[in-house]
C-alpha cells in the first residue's frame, strides 16, 4: 500500500513542468492500430493509465519500442486478432476506444466492456453504439463484451447527431470513420483539445477529417494510413491542477509547457476566487496572496469549465470567504470525495449535481482514502492547505494520470512524501477513468 503524506500550511513557489495530456494519449495510443508502419509518439506521459494501454496493444501482438522516457515508437502491423478482453482491458475507460479502431481496421471488434466508475451513476455507451450502427456495424453487448461486426469487413460513412455532447463516442467515431468507406459527419460533437489532437495525429498520417474542435466534424474516410512522428499536446487538466494547487495554498508558480488558451476556461475562474494569472507564450504565471474568495461554478464540456477540474477547485473554495455553489453539469454525481474534506473540518451540501460550500477559515489535516483520480488530486489540494498531517491512502488513482506528483510538489516548496508499507495490499484497481 502507498500512501501520500501531507505537511500542509506552506505556500508553493518555483517552477512545474506539465506533461503530456492523459485523454490525449489514451485516444492516440489506439489510433495506432489504424496506421500501417510505425508510429513514434512524442510527449506521452508517465502514468499507469497509458502502460496499462501500452500492455493491451502489446498483448494484442503490437511490437512497442521505448525511445526515451517520454517517446515510444508503436507498430501494430502484427496485429491479427479482433479480441481484446485481458483484465487490463477492464481497468481502463479508454480500453473502448480499441472499438472504434478495430471496427476501422478489421471492420470487427469483440472489446470488453471498461470497469465499472467509482464516481457515481452508470457511464453508458449508447452514442457509441448508436454511431457505429449508423456506420453499419452489428453491435451487440453479451457476457460484458461489445462485438461489432460489419457484413462486407467495412464500415461505411453516416451522419451521426450525438444526443449528448461526449468526449469518448466523439474520438470513437473518429477513430472508426478514418478508415470508412466515403464520408461521416458527427454534429453536436465534442470539442475538448485531445479530439482536436486526436485529429491532428490522424491528420498526420494521411486522414481527412476537418472541423474538429468545432460541433461538426467531416471525416472523408481514406484506403489506408501511414505511420509517422506526433507530439501529444500538454495535459490542460494537470495544469489545472497545478494553478489551483497555487489558488489553494497560496504562492507564486510558473507552470511551464502549457497551451494557455486551452486553460482560459480555469483561470478565469480562479482569478474570481482571487488568483493572479499571467499568460505568457507557452506558460502561465499564477500568484495568490490575497484571500480566497467564493465563486459559483457550473462544469460544462469544453470550452466550459471542465468537470475534471470540479473537485480540485472545490477543494480551494472550502477555505474562501463566503459562499460558493458549484454544479456539476457533465456527470449525474461527481461528489463522492465530499466527506473526505467533511473529515478536515470543511462544509459542503451536496444534493443531487448541487454542492454548497461554506467557507472556512481553516482545514485541519486528516487520514483520507483517494476514491478517483481527480478526487484524489482534490484531496492532495485540500493536504496542502490544511494545517497539520494529511495522510491519503490509496493513490494509485492519482498515479494514473498525474506523472510524478511528488516530485513536482516537492519542486515547489510542498512537503509531501510518498511512503510503500509492502505488507499491506493495495485496494483492487476495479474502476475506470
Ligand atoms: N454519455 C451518454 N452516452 C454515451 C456517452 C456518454 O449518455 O454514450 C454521457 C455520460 O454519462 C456523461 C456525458 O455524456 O454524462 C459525458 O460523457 P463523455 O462520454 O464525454 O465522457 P467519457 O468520454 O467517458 C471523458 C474523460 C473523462 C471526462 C469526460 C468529460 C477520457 C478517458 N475520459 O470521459 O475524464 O470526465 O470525458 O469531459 O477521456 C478524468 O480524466 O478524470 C476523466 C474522468
Amino acid at each position: 500500500m502507498t500512501k501520500y503524506i501531507i505537511k500542509g500550511g506552506k505556500p508553493l513557489n518555483g517552477e512545474i513542468e506539465i506533461s503530456g495530456a492523459k485523454n490525449a494519449a489514451v485516444a492516440i495510443i489506439p489510433a495506432a492500430l489504424l496506421a500501417t508502419g510505425s508510429c513514434r509518439i512524442e510527449n506521452i506521459p508517465q502514468i499507469s493509465d497509458v502502460t496499462m494501454l501500452l500492455n493491451i496493444l502489446k498483448e494484442l501482438g503490437g511490437d512497442i519500442r521505448t525511445i526515451d522516457r517520454h517517446t515510444m515508437e508503436i507498430n501494430c502491423d502484427k496485429i491479427t486478432s479482433c479480441r481484446a478482453d485481458s483484465d487490463n482491458m477492464r481497468r481502463i475507460r479508454a480500453s473502448y476506444y480499441l472499438i472504434g479502431a478495430m471496427l476501422g481496421r478489421f471492420g470487427r471488434a469483440e472489446v470488453a466492456m471498461p470497469g465499472g466508475c467509482n464516481f457515481g451513476g452508470v457511464r453508458p455507451i449508447d452514442q457509441h453504439i448508436k454511431g457505429f450502427t449508423a456506420m453499419g456495424a452489428n453491435v451487440e453487448v453479451r457476457n460484458g463484451m461489445v462485438i461489432a461486426s460489419t457484413e462486407n469487413g467495412q464500415l461505411h460513412g453516416a451522419n451521426i447527431y450525438l444526443d449528448v455532447v461526449s468526449v469518448g463516442a466523439t474520438i470513437n467515431l473518429m477513430l472508426a470513420a478514418a478508415l470508412a468507406k466515403g464520408r461521416t459527419i458527427i454534429e453536436n460533437a465534442a470539442r475538448e483539445p485531445h479530439i482536436v489532437d486526436l485529429a491532428n495525429f490522424l491528420n498526420s498520417m494521411g486522414a481527412d477529417i476537418r472541423g474538429a474542435g468545432t460541433n461538426v466534424i467531416k471525416i472523408s474516410g481514406v484506403s489506408s494510413l501511414a505511420g509517422g512522428t506526433y507530439s501529444i499536446i500538454p495535459d490542460q487538466i494537470e495544469a489545472g491542477t497545478y494553478l489551483a494547487a497555487v489558488a489553494g495554498a497560496g504562492g507564486e508558480v510558473l507552470i511551464k509547457n502549457v497551451i494557455p488558451k486551452h486553460l482560459n476556461c480555469i483561470t478565469v475562474k480562479l482569478e474570481e476566487m482571487g488568483a493572479d494569472v499571467e499568460e505568457l507564450d507557452d506558460a502561465v504565471l499564477i500568484r495568490r496572496e490575497k484571500p480566497i474568495r467564493a465563486a459559483n461554478i457550473k462544469t460544462l464540456p469544453y470550452p466550459g469549465f471542465p468537470t475534471d477540474m470540479q473537485p480540485q477547485t472545490t477543494a480551494v473554495l472550502t477555505m474562501a470567504k463566503g459562499t460558493s455553489v458549484v454544479t456539476e453539469g457533465v456527470w449525474d454525481n461527481r461528489y463522492k470525495y465530499v466527506d473526505e474534506f467533511l473529515k478536515m473540518g470543511a462544509r459542503i451540501q451536496v444534493d443531487g449535481r448541487l454542492a454548497v460550500i461554506e467557507g472556512v477559515s481553516g482545514l485541519t489535516g486528516a487520514k483520507l482514502k483517494a476514491c478517483d483520480l481527480r478526487a484524489g488530486a482534490a484531496m492532495v489540494i485540500a493536504g496542502l492547505m490544511a494545517s497539520g498531517t494529511t495522510e491519503i491512502e490509496c493513490v494509485h488513482y492519482i498515479e494514473r494520470g498525474y506523472e510524478d506528483i511528488i516530485g513536482k510538489l516537492r519542486a515547489v516548496g510542498a512537503d509531501i512524501v510518498s511512503i510503500t508499507s509492502p505488507d499491506e495490499p493495495e485496494d483492487e484497481v476495479r474502476e475506470a477513468v
